[in-house]
């Protein structure tokens, strides 16, 4: 979705702050982009495309001399404040005018919005009948002329802000600057906000990233809060303006970590972040001498059944926490985040956890919103600490992955496996736990092997430019299955399908030729795998090139054109293990169609509507 800046305190830095925040929230939209600096006077450039097409309309000209300024000016001020914005689409194409940031009539209010405002139509019909002017088809527009009637009534900046904002329904989370006023209005519903704070300058923005090279500083917006910020300090109230305490917390993680560390790509890079991911994950979890899982940071859980509700990447996680629940004897089903609402299953005794790495996509907040409606327990498995989710649900259980960028996850999809395996082995506590528990000792090395010797980019070089690719696998395997595929279609662009292997024969098998390789997950050498073998030999049968993810347990390679190796390990691992190899190829098959890995086209990071 949308990721917005707002700074106060930088100088003669600001654009380049601004600039720079952008390019760390570029993976919540990519389509467009802005810029507004107000001082006395207030000065907005705005451009269709990625960042780089602003920065060059930036660098030909000064901010103040642009065809796009709203008000003359001589050149940037000493201390302006700014704000910045870049969008994924949802009202109107991505062209220049629908742009943020938007202004009023008189060029003073301009306004960056993340969400939608979903009365914004009624809202516009009403400012153009008291003869407002509207250049753009989106929801935000709207927001500026609201301010702007607010101060013509001759309220203060901070109250016609607010004012403004309280004829708004829907999710937002907006920034605003007026001409002559030293001052960044936010307000949040609904979309994510945080605020920074240095010692000499303070930052509004949708994630931490983007001011986390200034400052580890952070406060925590919640819906229905007002931010001001200037270049002397910070302020929240309430719609009314009455001062709400917030406290102040500490970020963690290095600015670094939001870096490419010398890889191509951030995709990349966080594939091979897997290993310190997922001992960062595990540490001080695992009593191994004990034989126990202990997460303190979760309240007493004793659920009869167990619903996930989660979407894309995160959902192929909850399938996985799905089974292993049932695993333990304890029922359990995960939905789609946004399915969930038209039929939610009877909820007695129930948890609902939410698995989300961003802990924001509405889908998941709003199915976790209509469980704790209808009384269920919820909890949030998500990687960012703060987040909506982690703070709305009865508890929350952090993946500690730490900040990943590149649209595509990754990294956290393996976190996301592990944390909910550490969750069914708190809630089970068995002696059968101790190998499980060894085998996820072992895993980050027994990544870090996978990644230190794969074949996976030769073998994207021999497929990369086939029909269509299918993923299958059984049991656990199959949401890796499902997450091969996603992986495969969202960074290359190529029609790719995962399926249970057993269901292969019940209809996609018609789609299978000589041109569309299958990549088949079969590890151990139990049951699983013979029947996996068996769908295996179906689709050799019609010349499909045959991809075998495996620990070699089974006889599986006779059958296969190619083996993608994982070190042998235990059931539960082995599935994270085959992903890891599937990531990659994916990752190589999008390198060599020379796609725009960490930012697919159409795709964000983080989907703040429904
Ligand atoms: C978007 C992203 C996916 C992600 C999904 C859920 O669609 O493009 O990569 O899996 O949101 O995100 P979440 O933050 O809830 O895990």
């Amino acid at each position: 979705m949308c990721g917005i800046i707002g700074c106060a305190g930088r100088g003669g830095e600001t654009l380049d702050t601004l600039m720079h925040g952008l390019s760390k929230l570029e993976y919540r939209g990519y389509d467009s982009a802005g810029v507004a600096l107000s001082n006395e006077e207030l000065s907005v450039r705005r451009k269709a495309g990625t960042l780089d097409a602003l920065r060059s309309s930036l660098s030909s000209q000064t901010l103040l001399d642009g065809d796009d300024s709203t008000v003359e000016g001589d050149g940037l001020h000493d201390n302006p404040v700014g704000i910045g914005h870049t969008r994924w689409s949802t009202h109107g194409p991505p062209t220049d005018d629908n742009a943020h940031p938007h202004r009023d009539c008189t060029g003073r209010v301009a306004v960056i919005h993340n969400g939608i405002i979903e009365n914004y139509q009624e809202l516009r019909d009403e400012l153009a009948a008291e003869g407002h002017e509207f250049h753009s088809d989106t929801d935000t527009e709207v927001v500026p002329h609201l301010i702007e009637t607010a101060l013509d009534t001759g309220m203060a900046p901070e109250e016609a802000v607010r004012s403004a904002v309280s004829r708004l329904e829907g999710a937002y989370a907006i920034c605003a600057v007026i001409a002559g006023v030293d001052r960044v209005f936010a307000a949040r519903n609904d979309s994510p906000l945080v605020l920074g704070i240095s010692e000499e300058a303070y930052f509004l923005a949708s994630d931490v990233p983007a001011f986390r090279e200034f400052t580890d500083q952070v406060v925590y917006l919640d819906d229905g809060e007002f931010a001001v910020i200037n270049k002397n300090g910070w302020r929240v109230t309430d719609v009314d303006g009455t001062v709400v305490e917030k406290s102040i917390n500490t970020i963690e993680w290095d600015p670094e970590e939001t870096g490419k560390s010398g890889y191509d790509h951030y995709m990349l890079k966080e594939i091979h972040e897997q290993p310190r991911a997922l001992r960062q994950c595990l540490q001080g979890r695992v009593d191994e001498l004990g034989g126990e899982v202990l997460l303190d940071e979760l309240g007493a859980l004793d659920p009869d059944t167990v619903q996930f509700v989660a979407c894309g990447t995160s959902y192929h996680a909850a399938l996985y926490g799905a089974q292993l629940f049932r695993s333990i004897g304890i029922p359990a089903q995960a939905f789609i985040a946004s399915e969930y609402a038209t039929s939610v299953p009877p909820i007695e005794n129930d948890l609902v956890i939410g698995v989300t790495q961003s802990g924001e996509t509405a889908d998941t907040l709003s199915a976790l919103r209509e469980a704790r409606h209808r009384g269920a327990k919820t909890l949030a498995v998500t990687n960012v600490v703060g987040s909506t989710a982690a703070r709305e649900c009865d508890e929350a259980l952090y993946i500690r992955a730490g900040p990943e960028i590149g649209v595509a996850a990754t990294k956290t999809f393996a976190s996301q496996l592990i944390t909910l395996s550490l969750l069914t082995l708190h809630l089970n506590g068995s002696e059968d736990d101790r190998d499980v528990i060894a085998g996820l000792r072992d895993l980050p090395s027994n990544v870090q092997a996978i990644l230190d010797d794969t074949n996976a980019r030769e073998i994207a070089e021999e497929y990369h430019d086939s029909d269509a690719y299918f993923f299958i696998g059984r049991g656990l395997h199959h949401p890796v299955a499902l997450e091969g595929a996603l992986k495969f279609k969202e960074i290359s662009y190529e029609h790719a399908e995962g399926f249970p292997a057993g269901e292969l024969k019940h209809g996609p098998l018609a789609l299978v030729t000589e041109n569309t390789p299958v990549f088949a997950v079969v590890t151990g050498d139990g049951e699983q795998a013979r029947k996996t073998i068996g769908n295996v030999k179906e689709v050799e049968a019609r010349d499909a090139p045959v991809i075998a993810v495996t620990d070699g347990a089974s006889d599986v390679e006779r059958y296969a054109d190619h083996v993608l190796e994982i070190p042998e390990s235990t059931p539960r691992t082995a599935a994270l293990l085959a992903n890891v190899q599937l990531q990659l190829v994916s990752y190589h098959a999008a390198a060599l169609l020379d796609r725009p890995i960490d930012k697919p086209r159409n795709l964000a990071k983080s989907v703040t509507v429904e």
